[in-house]
């Protein structure tokens, strides 16, 4: 597996459409900004496009690493990128001894340092498992949260642990395990990023949602307000039958992404696991910041065609984006979305980032200069024959290259 792919170097550059080569669209990109008097002075017309793709990870081509998973990816104070993944040490199992892999970038992904191992579980049975990672941006801190026996094999307790950095993501702290706070039960946090409250209510508390055990399954929010020095339960959205086995078409709400609206509510989207109701995405508002996430809040969003996947969600200048695996039945055909209305419906426009297999995927985005406001970063599972291939990072310009 993954064997054809080891003379890729860990960058290569990828054509957005056939015949339409990145550098071509960058120099069309130049000549008309030239043509064009002050054409990039004002973010113009939304045009999502894909600006340049990199591959991070690939499977198989080192020693002690099976297969890269899961990525992460997130924005820091200080403006660096940190892309995480779960690296599978003996195959592509989610059960087995891992490594949290991190790669960091300090020019907005142009370039990306080696990768580092900053979490070895040793050689456990079932292993640790990513993951959210969520940013204080009041202290500066990047905590990442992650879980170990999440699937009972050869153990019977799960834990949830925190790793903190406050260097920008150059070292991180020895674990700390929450469930000495939380308790043992079974707690997948995400995948995907944790979010900080910009707006009331509950503005600056950390919202880190996730999943619990397959019977015990249904979203969960680990809520802190006290900078990451706390932690406890907020809302949840519970399976039914919870506690018990499931069938399919069972309303089991499973890996998800929380973002804060404008208004300040917040909306997690979530992966549904047995298609209750539709093969496709649940949708669940809280207006108190996750202390709860009411039933009657719930819908499912019939565009949001999904195959059971974790999805990537983000919010930039007010436009919701959306990814996924944008197919029925299939992990294939990785596709961008875009929202004008906080996701009430989505434009038909989309962007195809992958037609092949292609898996779980995350965003984020910069903030604070003009040039920051033009791009989003999406990673994702990529391959040709499987999904667990690569690990790809897409720097997506949201304004047509403008
Ligand atoms: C928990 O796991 C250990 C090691 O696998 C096993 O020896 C023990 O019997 C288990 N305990 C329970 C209550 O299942
Ligand atoms: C984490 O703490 C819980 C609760 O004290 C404990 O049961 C569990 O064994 C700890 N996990 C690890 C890996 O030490
Ligand atoms: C990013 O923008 C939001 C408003 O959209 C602001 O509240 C936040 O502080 C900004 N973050 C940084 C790191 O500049």
């Amino acid at each position: 597996m993954g064997s054809c792919y080891r003379h890729y170097n860990i960058k290569y550059s990828w054509q957005n459409r056939p015949g339409t080569p990145i550098l071509a669209m960058v120099l069309i990109a130049v000549l008309s900004w030239k043509l064009i008097p002050g054409a990039s002075a004002a973010l113009g017309q939304l045009k999502p496009l894909i600006f340049e793709e990199q591959l991070l990870w690939v499977s198989g081509t080192v020693g002690s690493v099976s297969t890269y998973r899961i990525p992460l990816i997130s924005f820091t104070p200080k403006g660096s990128l940190l892309a995480f993944s779960e690296a599978r040490k003996g195959s592509s199992s989610d059960v087995g001894a891992k490594f949290i892999a991190q790669r960091r970038s300090t020019d907005k992904g142009v370039t990306w340092g080696p990768t580092s191992f900053i979490v070895d579980d040793g050689m456990v049975a079932d292993g640790l498992n990513l993951g959210s990672v969520v940013v204080d941006e009041e202290t500066g801190s990047v905590f990442l949260i992650y879980s170990l026996c999440a699937h009972y094999y050869h153990c019977n307790v799960s834990s949830t642990f925190l790793i903190e950095s406050i260097d920008d993501g150059l070292t991180w702290s020895r674990p700390r395990n929450l469930s000495k706070e939380l308790g043992t039960k079974m707690f997948a946090p995400g995948p995907g990023y944790g979010i900080q409250k910009r707006l009331p209510p509950k503005q600056g508390r950390l919202i880190v949602c996730g999943h619990g055990t397959l019977e015990g399954d249904g979203v969960f929010c680990l809520l802190s307000d006290d900078h990451g020095g706390s932690w406890r339960y907020g809302g949840s959205l519970k399976s039914i039958p919870y506690n018990q086995p499931k069938k399919a078409s069972d309303f089991n709400p499973d890996e998800c992404q929380a973002v804060e609206l404008p208004d300040g509510s917040v909306v997690i989207n979530v992966r549904n696991q047995y298609f209750y109701h539709c093969n496709c995405r649940m949708v669940i508002h809280s207006n108190d910041g996750c202390d709860t996430l009411p039933l009657e809040n719930l819908r499912f969003d019939e565009t949001l065609i999904d195959p059971a996947v974790a999805a990537g969600a983000l919010l930039k200048n007010k436009v919701l984006f959306f990814s996924n695996p944008a197919d029925l039945h299939k992990r294939v055909k990785l596709t961008l979305r875009w929202s004008l209305n906080s996701g009430s419906s989505w434009e038909q426009e989309t962007v195809e980032v992958w037609p092949g297999p292609s898996g779980y995927s995350s965003m984020t985005s910069l903030n604070g200069s003009v040039e920051d406001e033009k791009y989003i970063f999406l990673v994702y599972e990529k391959g040709h024959q499987e999904l667990t291939e690569t690990i790809s990072f897409v720097k997506i310009h949201l304004y047509g290259g403008l």
